[in-house]
């Protein structure tokens, strides 16, 4: 049995003092809304006490989809990167951008520059490019996208572009011909609707494409701060797509609290069981208790 984590949308706090030149680009809408929501209901020991309970429940590894920070200041990367580094095995947890990481022009290759142990596959590809990549542990095999990109002010949308696509459709043939359980990470829900237009992903209908062609077993993704679940159509039949709450969000405010979910994958090729726990923030701000617990493929 392997269990994999599911966390997103940590946006580590608190927010950093920023000068005026860090200010004077798309950050300045970013300062005055982070002030005037998200920062009342953000941080406290939330995320501790969540990475808290996911490591007594000894996963076999950790996924977090996107949005570890929130403007993308330099300080806030640097803060990213010594948060991960508490992690220990970069080999145990396998991060995606979001599109707060990406916040700016140039946020991204840093982000990629200091947090490349954890969103990076276990081979260079060979043809230079980061992502999808790609990390097998035991019969699965953990796909990691990129949607994250720097986007004018007031738009928090993602891309996924056709040359991704092609790259994605060909490592779904690949993983399937070995017979892996296949995890796809991303950021954005590749879903339409499930957000508004402005923070929508570009290339959904690509997506889909891809998963109709090859499949995949599981999509796990953040963005929205919210617990949900989708289907879409694979190769063979439907996959569940799993979004989550912020991981730092503490109980009380517009979004639902802190969670987790912890997948239990077992069974073989073309008889996978995965079994879905997942574990919310209660009303005391710390004690976390099992919500839901599903099967999601198999008996
Ligand atoms: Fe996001």
């Amino acid at each position: 049995m392997f269990t994999l984590a599911h966390i997103s949308d940590v946006h580590l706090g608190p927010l950093p003092k920023l000068t005026f030149l860090e200010l004077l680009s798309k950050r300045i809408t970013g300062y005055v809304n982070w002030h005037r929501n998200r920062g009342k209901h953000l941080f406290g020991n939330t995320l501790e006490r969540l990475l808290e309970e996911i490591v007594k429940a000894h996963p076999s590894h950790l996924a977090i989809t996107g949005d570890l920070v929130n403007l993308a200041a330099d300080v806030e990367m640097d803060a990213a990167a010594q948060w991960l580094h508490a992690f220990h095995q970069p080999r145990d947890v396998s991060v995606v951008p979001g599109n707060h990481d990406a916040y700016v022009p140039g946020a991204l290759d840093r982000a990629i520059q200091l947090w490349k142990p954890w969103m990076s596959g276990d081979e260079p590809r060979d043809d230079g490019h980061l992502f999808p990549y790609l990390r097998v542990r035991d019969n699965i095999a953990l796909i990691g996208i990129s949607t994250a990109t720097a986007t004018p002010p007031f738009m928090a949308s993602g891309f996924f572009g056709p040359n991704q696509a092609r790259r994605f459709e060909r490592l779904l043939r690949e993983t399937s011909a070995r017979g892996f359980f296949r995890v796809v990470m991303i950021h954005h829900p590749p879903i339409r609707g499930a957000t508004s237009n402005y923070k929508r992903m570009i290339g959904i209908r690509r997506f889909h494409a891809a998963m109709h062609m090859d499949g995949a077993e599981l999509v796990l993704h953040g963005h929205t701060h919210l617990n949900t679940t989708y289907w879409i159509e694979g190769r063979t039949g439907r996959v569940p797509v799993v979004g989550i709450a912020a991981g730092s969000q503490s109980f009380g405010g517009k979004k639902p609290p802190a969670a987790y979910n912890l997948f239990h994958i077992g069974g073989e090729r073309g008889r996978w069981t995965l079994r879905r726990e997942r574990f919310g923030l209660g009303s005391d701000n710390e004690t976390f208790a099992r919500e839901t617990e599903d099967m999601l493929l198999g008996a």
